[in-house]
């Protein structure tokens, strides 16, 4: 059989047209102070400045927003804004010139102190109020780029200094929101007591986990491909679905976060909340609408749906592993057992999935930077034309959700290779967002703090499934912190053999990572 798919995805074949015009814009969002804690810190300069200057430049933001860093270096807001351009230079999507920069610059304030400290928060409130009178109208955004042991510190200091409030749900949007990075918690124990003090303070309505794989633009597209389209909903079930394979590989190592990532793992870093919540946009059923409770209450259900994890999957259907120089990192022990890949499966007790394997993988240091679902479908029940195709097995339809790079969607198929006898071979039909719309596809964070201002959590965790993914995955957990056994992959590979096994023990084998795709 000839084989005339690549990996590497060709331009694509595909036009995309837009439909409809103008193309629907939603609303800008209110007038905002955007406070956030922990403003010197990696995210804020490599990410959340970033996307407030994309979405400034965009011309997004509500008018005024002002944005308000809160950290420990005591910075005029000159100094402050003055530390910061150099990465939203670098980090930023679009380009910044003279004009654009001074522009940003004139919405940044800062408060500098210690997070424990009043004096700090008596200092926040007056800059709250000089940002009211510039016409936010006392919209806030607390974003708390801060590790979760701090979250009390600051809730308990912005309480008493009346700086938040907790909402009564009437159906409008709160005026004072909080938003938590990840991880939420370390376990599930954690999590439910993270949650727990944190709804002592503010309702369920104004917080907003972030979970950035959801503002990707490829990761909302799964539900605009399952159920924008009526040809893929009625093959989207044990029926017609072999396997399903969701992988985040990451050429990168931990890039300095040692002591962070001693703390965490790949399982408490990408597959508790990545991985899962892409599964369960793969997973879930028809929502009643596109709204965010409608959307949230699914992506439960289906995380309900999974089976838990017995001692005996985790021996036989999990696999841990650590790149070859992790232990020297700084930060890292000379002996420690923590993993930077791991492989799991998960079968879901539904209906529609009874039966199907799904199998999760994410690894840093390994061949190839991917993230993508690959849907393997079944076989065909009888080959047809066996003798001509000369001994060659035919391969099973694969559709492919590629999250990045090369953002797109792909489905292989075998066709006839042009001939008098019958050959088949595989082809690849793809599409790629950028050659398809030629639009920026932007940020993640930029999605997701944009609508965190409009008040739309759509794209947020709900209290519920975060539970159930801590749930999921604590048996993994639970074993592979009591034990030792984390298996030695070579920096730059597929990660380690013990992966490949774990699939070929169920006949199955891992898409393979192609270095420098
Ligand atoms: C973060 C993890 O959530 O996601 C990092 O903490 C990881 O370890 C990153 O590198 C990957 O994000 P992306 O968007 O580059 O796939």
């Amino acid at each position: 059989m000839t084989d005339v798919t690549s990996r590497k995805p060709p331009s694509s074949t595909i036009t995309g047209e837009i439909l409809g015009t103008p193309l629907a814009k939603k609303k800008k969002p209110e007038p905002v102070a955007v406070v956030i804690f922990g403003a010197t810190g990696d995210l804020s300069g490599r990410k959340l400045l970033p996307a407030l200057f994309n979405l400034m430049l965009d011309g997004s933001l509500g008018e005024p927003t002002v944005i308000l860093g809160v950290s420990r270096q005591s910075y005029t807001p000159q100094q402050f804004a003055e530390q910061m351009k150099p990465k939203v230079a670098e980090f930023s999507r679009q380009k910044m010139d003279g004009g654009s920069w001074d522009k940003f610059a004139s919405m940044i304030d800062y408060c500098g102190g210690e997070f424990g400290d009043d004096a700090v928060y008596l200092e926040l409130k007056k800059h709250l109020d000089a940002a009211k009178a510039k016409g936010t109208k006392g919209n806030r955004v607390f974003y708390l780029s801060v590790p979760p042991s701090v979250f009390p510190i600051i809730l308990e200091k912005l309480e008493k200094h009346k700086l938040i409030e907790k909402h009564v749900q009437d159906g409008t949007v709160p005026a004072c929101r909080v938003i938590v990075e990840k991880p939420f918690g370390r376990d599930l124990k954690s999590a439910r007591a993270l949650n727990e003090m944190i709804g002592g303070y503010v309702d369920e309505s104004q917080i907003y986990r972030i979970d950035h794989y959801l503002g990707k633009e490829t990761v909302q597209n799964i539900l605009v491909l399952r159920f924008g389209n009526s040809i893929f909903e009625p093959l989207w079930n044990r029926n017609h679905v072999d396997h399903v394979e969701i992988t985040a590989a990451e050429t990168i190592g931990i890039e300095g976060r040692g002591t962070f990532y001693e703390q965490t793992g790949v399982v408490r870093d990408i597959i508790q909340n990545h991985l899962l919540q892409v599964m369960s946009l793969v997973t879930m059923e028809v929502p009643a609408s596109f709204g965010a409770d409608d959307i949230r209450d699914e992506k439960s259900q289906v995380l309900r749906s999974v089976r838990n994890l017995t001692l005996n999957d985790v021996a036989n259907h999990c696999v841990r592993g650590q790149y070859r120089t992790y232990r020297d990192e700084d930060g890292v022990a000379k002996d420690s057992q923590v993993p930077t890949f791991a492989a799991m499966r998960f079968m879901i007790d539904s209906w529609r999935w009874q039966g199907v394997p799904f199998f999760l993988r994410a690894g840093k240091k390994l061949a190839e930077r991917v993230t993508e679902v690959n849907i393997h479908f079944k076989s065909v029940p009888l080959v047809l034309f066996k003798e001509e195709a000369a001994g060659s097995v035919l391969q099973p339809a694969v559709l492919t959700l590629r999250i990045q790079p090369h953002e797109g969607i792909s489905l292989r198929f075998v066709a006839k290779v042009p001939g008098e006898h019958i050959n088949v071979g595989n082809v690849l039909m793809t599409m790629t967002y950028a050659d398809a719309f030629k639009r920026p596809i932007a940020e993640a964070y930029e999605r997701l703090l944009l609508d965190c201002m409009r008040g739309d959590a759509t794209l947020f965790n709900r209290r519920d499934s975060v539970d159930r993914a801590w749930e999921l995955i604590q048996p993994a957990l639970q074993v592979w912190e009591a034990t030792p056994g984390v298996h030695i992959y070579e920096d730059g590979s597929a990660g380690p053999p013990t992966a490949d096994e774990m699939m070929g023990r169920e006949g199955y084998s891992w898409t393979e990572l192609i270095p420098g795709r």
